[in-house]
Order: C-alpha cells, then sequence, then structure tokens
C-alpha cells in the first residue's frame, strides 16, 4: 500500500541499494498521470503541465512573443511556450544541460553569475513580454535553508524581470511554502498591477511549492 493508502498500479522492488525514499519517488513516478500524459504528448518533463495549467488560468502565454525560461532543464516550459506561441522567441537558463528545443536559445549556466542577466538579454532582439523562473535550489533538507536559497532565486528572478520587463509584461515564478515573503510580495506589488499566487492541479499536494504571478508590468520610468 502507498502512503495514500491506495494500491499502485506499478510496485517497485527495494533494490539493496536504493533508499527508501527513492524507492518511493521511483513508485510516485511509474503511478504519476502527468509523468504518462508527458510521454505522451511529447513533453519532457511534466511540469510542462503545470504551466499548462497556470496558462489556462492567467493566460499568460497570450501574444507572448520574447519570453525568458530560468531554470529551463529539461526543457518542459519551453516546449509548451514553442507550442502555444510558435513565434515566440524563448531564452532559457539552467546548471544542468538541455536537449536543443527549435527556437530556444540555452545558456547552460548559473543564473546567479554576473554575466547571466546580460546574456539573456542580448539573446532576444528587444525586451521580454513574459519572465518565468521554475528555479529550485538543490536541497539539503534543512527546511530553513532550503527555503532561503529557493526565495533567494526567486528574488533574483524578480528583479531580473523588473529591469528587463516591456511594459505590461508578466513574471512567474515558483515559490516555497504558501506564497511569497513578505518584501519579495512589496516589490512586485509596486511594480506589478496585479499579483496572485496559485498552486496548479499539477503540482504534486504534499509539496511546499506554488507559484507567484506578477502581471502588468508598471514600467521603469
Ligand atoms: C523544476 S526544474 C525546472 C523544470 C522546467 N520548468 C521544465 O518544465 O522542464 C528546476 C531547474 O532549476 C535549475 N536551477 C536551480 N538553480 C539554478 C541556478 N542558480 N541557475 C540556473 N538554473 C538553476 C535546476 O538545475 C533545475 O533544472
Amino acid at each position: 500500500m502507498t502512503r495514500s493508502g491506495k494500491n499502485p498500479d506499478k510496485r517497485v522492488k527495494t533494490a539493496r541499494k536504493r533508499s527508501a525514499s527513492s524507492t518511493r519517488w521511483l513508485e510516485r513516478q511509474l503511478n504519476d498521470p502527468y509523468v504518462k500524459q508527458a510521454k505522451a504528448d511529447g513533453y519532457r518533463s511534466r511540469a510542462a503541465y503545470k504551466l499548462i495549467e497556470l496558462d489556462e488560468k492567467f493566460h499568460l502565454l497570450q501574444g507572448v512573443q520574447r519570453v525568458v525560461d530560468l531554470g529551463i532543464a529539461p526543457g518542459g516550459w519551453s516546449q509548451v511556450v514553442r507550442k502555444k506561441a510558435p513565434r515566440a522567441s524563448v531564452v532559457g537558463i539552467d546548471l544542468l544541460p538541455t536537449e536543443p528545443i527549435d527556437g530556444v536559445t540555452i545558456f547552460e549556466m548559473d543564473f546567479m553569475a554576473d554575466e547571466a542577466p546580460e546574456r539573456l538579454e542580448s539573446a532576444l532582439d528587444g525586451p521580454p513580454d513574459l519572465v518565468m523562473s521554475d528555479m529550485a535550489a538543490n536541497t539539503v533538507g534543512h527546511k530553513q535553508t532550503d527555503h532561503l536559497r529557493t526565495m533567494g532565486l526567486v528574488e533574483a528572478g524578480a528583479w531580473f524581470a523588473i529591469e528587463t520587463l516591456a511594459k505590461g509584461g508578466t513574471f512567474v515564478a515558483k515559490v516555497l511554502a504558501g506564497g511569497t515573503d513578505t518584501e519579495l510580495l512589496k516589490l512586485l506589488k509596486s511594480h506589478f498591477a496585479s499579483v496572485k499566487h496559485a498552486k496548479p492541479p499539477a503540482s504534486r499536494k504534499g509539496s511546499s511549492e506554488w507559484y507567484v504571478i506578477a502581471k502588468g508590468f508598471k514600467g521603469r520610468d
């Protein structure tokens, strides 16, 4: 039996070297309908459905022309952007390698590196109208440290958005534990016409991830 009390379709034998938590992860992957759907639809990650669901609710991809994908690997979100807005130019960045995607410029580098923002900007032929961040820091298992690390990435993403977005643009980012820190929320509210939170159905119930959606960038003047 799984922890939810349901019998999974597929059970994984506990290999001697596999820890209980990675066995649980593998079992969850094998029985996850979003993983199956992603395979059928040709998406590289189940995360693709989070963006699809956020787009259904907030119309993030409507008419976008230039998009920045922070934490692009393995590429599900950019695949969704290219499918919904085939003419949009997209630039993405990740610490990890990402297989090429048609119409997407990919940098394999740390977004926190000094030269990263400029590289991203210069890969587009104008200001982005959507900056999205699905970045998550590698967890160390210490809740507070993990929270601070991921929120550091979100904050850097928010500043990047504020410094580059076209007027009216959108910033969407993964945040942790029920929402956005007060300071970050204040920052976003002062630069965007609307700031909302959502947990798309594809986001696992047990995870503390949420998304912040800031729309209507007010501009830099
Ligand atoms: C949940 S995954 C993104 C999944 C992606 N949205 C998709 O649909 O395929 C988060 C990614 O953030 C990346 N990441 C974490 N810290 C980063 C950093 N400092 N710079 C660039 N990428 C980073 C990780 O390497 C990881 O690939």
